[in-house]
């Protein structure tokens, strides 16, 4: 088995965040959302991965590079353009070769893992396995039509009148008929080849795909509000280690990860909630769902529910933040100067919800 994880995109809807940084890059719970779909992989024995990129290549090429901090063998596909996650297999070709591979859309997190998907496939002779799930707007995604033995019918990417309310997670599982598929199907209506669409073409063909039914959460990190969701549900998850330092008058409950060499001074950090390393937190309050990234201050300021990068600082603010999204090297402050008023350096498309 291969793997094939795709990573290209522009990632508008998280502007400005990825002027600077390819979406999949943008951690949650303090790691890259694209290494957790790295890790899932490797854990369901896996180690020859392909990664699809696009404009932002240089980027997750310097953060992956080859792999070895995995124990994975990494190659670079480069796709010259968002053409569909269909061009995406036709290009990755020469990589797959033969074999049977997992392809995983790398902003795409889900709880579990994916061993036992692997490991039913594995020992399978069907053409195609893949992953649905309820979700309550079905139309934002491709959606499936199965009968009552649960065989599918049809899939139908991002239908106007859903048939039901069962989306295609992006984790997919094909064997070598696939080349067939994505060579027969033509553009959709937003101009991309569509693995939706490549999957129909696999039903009609006779080959046979299944489905299978994820009962667990599942989010497609696509805009700030998925990402604060995933972020939520990945902190509940992970097992809490202390490895900083928590002073004597700070109150940290047992769902709190601290991690190597940050600072814990007369705070209060209520779980699930992550601080990176070498962070200090000093007369503030962390609130349930906070991922702190490495090398940040948060100084006399209340935080809840937010994602902070490296390098931030976040000091005596007058009001709590919550619900954020906060990029690296960002500095909010209390400023003292006069007029009293608010002032702001803000990136394109940034935005602000003041009180
Ligand atoms: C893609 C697929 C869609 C699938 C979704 C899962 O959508 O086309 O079928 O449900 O990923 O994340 P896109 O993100 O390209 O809109």
């Amino acid at each position: 088995m291969k793997g094939l994880i795709l990573s290209g995109g522009k990632g508008t809807r998280l502007y400005p965040l990825t002027f600077t940084s390819a979406k999949q890059l943008i951690p949650v719970a303090n790691k890259p959302v694209l290494f957790r779909v790295i890790e899932a992989i490797r854990d369901a024995g896996v180690d020859e991965i392909g990664i699809v990129v696009g404009d932002t290549a240089n980027e997750i090429k310097q953060a992956v590079r080859r792999g070895n901090k995995w124990g994975v063998e990494i190659t670079y596909i480069p796709q010259e353009a968002p053409l569909g996650l269909a061009h995406a297999v036709k290009i990755s070709r020469d990589f797959l070769g033969d074999d049977r591979f997992v392809m995983f859309l790398g902003d795409n997190v889900i709880q579990g893992g994916i061993s036992p998907l692997l490991r039913q496939f594995a020992a399978s002779e069907w053409n195609s396995q893949i992953v649905l799930t309820e979700v309550n707007q079905p139309e934002r995604y491709g959606v499936a039509e199965l009968n009552d033995q649960g065989q599918i019918i049809r899939l139908i990417e991002k239908p106007k009148v859903p048939p039901s309310n069962l989306a295609l997670v992006g984790i997919y599982m094909f064997d070598a008929h696939i080349f067939e598929a994505v060579n027969a199907i033509k553009p959709s209506w937003r101009g991309e080849l569509e693995i939706t669409d490549a999957i129909q073409w696999l039903v009609e063909k006779g080959y046979r795909v299944f489905p299978y039914i994820h009962r667990g959460w599942w989010i497609d990190t696509g805009e700030p509000g998925e990402m604060l969701e995933a972020n939520s549900r990945v902190l509940e998850e992970i097992t809490p280690t202390i490895e900083g330092y928590i002073d004597r008058d700070s109150e940290v409950d047992h769902r709190v990860t601290i991690e190597k060499g940050a600072e814990v001074i007369n705070s209060v950090i209520r779980g699930p909630a992550i601080i990176g390393e070498n962070t200090r937190i000093v007369n503030s309050y962390v609130g349930p769902f906070t991922a702190i990234g490495a090398e940040c201050r948060v100084q006399d300021s209340e935080i809840e529910r937010s994602i902070v990068l490296e390098h931030s600082l976040i000091e005596s603010l007058p009001a709590r933040i919550q619900d954020s999204l906060i990029g690296r090297h960002v500095v909010l402050q209390r400023s003292p100067i006069r007029p009293k008023a608010l002032k702001l350096t803000l990136g394109d498309y940034s935005q602000a919800g003041l009180l």
